[in-house]
């Protein structure tokens, strides 16, 4: 996706550093435009260096008839060879101009000149939010179609607390690449998606978990809302904002998220089990901490309900996946837990191996499918690896259950 990042001259500007990182992370092509007050804040050289792009930031960097024809007017060009413009942080003052139409600068000017989406992150001083100014600009660009992400609430760098805050780049970044989507494969379908670990309470302050970050059931998240599904992330307590245009249902303990899966298997058409869930818990954890003494102690563990089974016995012609963390064998013990289980696909990764599996920002999987075949995904980000077991899930179910 070829996206435009536009930065105005606010304080958050250096967060638009992040966000830059953050598409191409997701594998976009970013061009960078700063305006003049944006440059105060941080230097174009920043982002060219996170782009591998010439920054623009001048409309009349052209100095001759010459220049001019051989740059094809720059940013009319701009605005034909990309599909997203997203502006964060949006200032008040960029606002203003977008929803009048003024066009002094080069941002300004390709906003007027763009014809795809458009994605304003604002960000400024509660009171610069709330000025009835800045409401009636936000109304008229909201109606025109451009696509608005309220900033967070929180204390602002002018020491106040209120509105006004940039959300966490991650999240516009997700958003850019919701909304920006070409393929909407995944319209009309419900995808119940379990993520991170569960936490099994030993006492008031202890727990027993583990070391899953749940980047990979974001991802899938993530992507599948950006594909055009209605997505139920089912999350165990984990470091990550929820992916944009997601319901996220968040549990603890490894009953609470088997109790919320089964709450929305009804409407699932594709369960996706990427959760790292507890294979025992407490059964009675005392309602005081348990006070340290010199002597040896041990802790009494029940087995935890096997949340995959239970899907397997209930889904009809729903997708199951399943996913299995191995130290060894791994295809083997895909197919076994696929047989067992009653899954569709398991996807099998080692959690061994350098640099993929928790916690990292890649992956490199096995998916083992029903079909009897299974295909090697090379290590590559979490979101492609997301992209590719959702085109497996899509295939596969024409193969198994011939729906379209
Ligand atoms: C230190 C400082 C911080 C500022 N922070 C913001 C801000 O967060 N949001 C905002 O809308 N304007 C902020 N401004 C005001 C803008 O920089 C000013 O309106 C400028 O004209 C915006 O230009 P631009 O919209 O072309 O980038 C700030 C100004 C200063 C001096």
């Amino acid at each position: 996706m070829n996206v435009i990042l536009g930065v105005g001259g606010g304080i958050a500007a250096y967060k638009a550093a992040e966000l830059a990182r953050a598409l191409m992370e997701h594998g976009a092509s970013v061009q960078v435009v700063l305006t003049a007050a944006a440059e105060e804040f941080i230097r174009p050289l920043t982002f060219a260096a996170l782009t591998n792009r010439k920054v623009i930031t001048d409309l009349f960097a052209a100095r001759s008839a010459e220049e001019t024809l051989a740059s094809s007017v720059e940013h009319i060009r701009a605005a034909q060879e990309n599909e997203v413009l997203v502006v964060a942080p949006a200032t008040a003052d960029l606002l203003a101009k977008f929803a009048h139409g003024l066009a002094p600068d080069f941002l300004t000017t390709l906003y007027l000149a763009f014809t795809g989406k458009v994605i304003l992150a604002p960000a400024m001083n509660t009171n610069m939010w709330n000025h009835p100014a800045t409401r009636d600009n936000i109304e008229t660009l909201a109606a025109r179609g451009n696509y608005i992400l309220p900033p967070d609430e929180g204390l602002l760098a002018c020491g106040t607390t209120g509105a006004g805050r940039l959300p966490d780049p991650a999240r516009i970044a997700d958003a850019v690449m919701t909304i920006g989507h070409p393929r909407k494969d995944l319209d009309g379908e419900v995808l119940v998606i379990s993520a991170g670990p569960t936490q099994e309470a030993i006492d008031p302050v202890r727990f027993i978990s583990n070391r899953s970050s749940g980047k990979m059931g974001y991802a899938l998240a993530a992507k599948a809302a950006a594909r055009g599904a209605r997505v139920v992330l089912v999350s165990g307590p984990v470091n990550l904002p929820g992916p944009y245009g997601v319901e996220v249902v968040s549990v603890r303990s490894a009953a609470e998220m088997r109790d919320a899966v089964m709450t929305h298997l009804e409407e699932a058409t594709i369960i996706i089990k990427s959760a790292a869930v507890a294979d025992y818990y407490v059964a009675n954890p005392p309602p005081q901490k348990i006070k340290k003494t010199a002597a040896r102690m041990s802790i009494e563990l029940d087995p935890t309900a096997d949340i995959l089974a239970e899907l397997g016995r209930k889904k009809g012609d729903r997708l199951l996946i399943g996913f299995a963390a191995e130290t060894q064998n791994l295809v083997q013990e895909g197919r076994r837990k696929m047989e067992t289980k009653n899954c569709d696909m398991v996807v099998a990764n080692l959690v061994t191996r350098e640099g993929a599996g928790f916690e990292s920002d890649e992956n490199e999987v096995t998916l083992v499918l029903r079909t009897g075949e299974s295909i090697q995904v090379p290590r590559m980000s979490k979101f492609e690896v997301a992209d590719k077991i959702l085109d497996q899930a899509l295939k596969l179910r024409l193969a198994l259950y011939s729906r379209t």
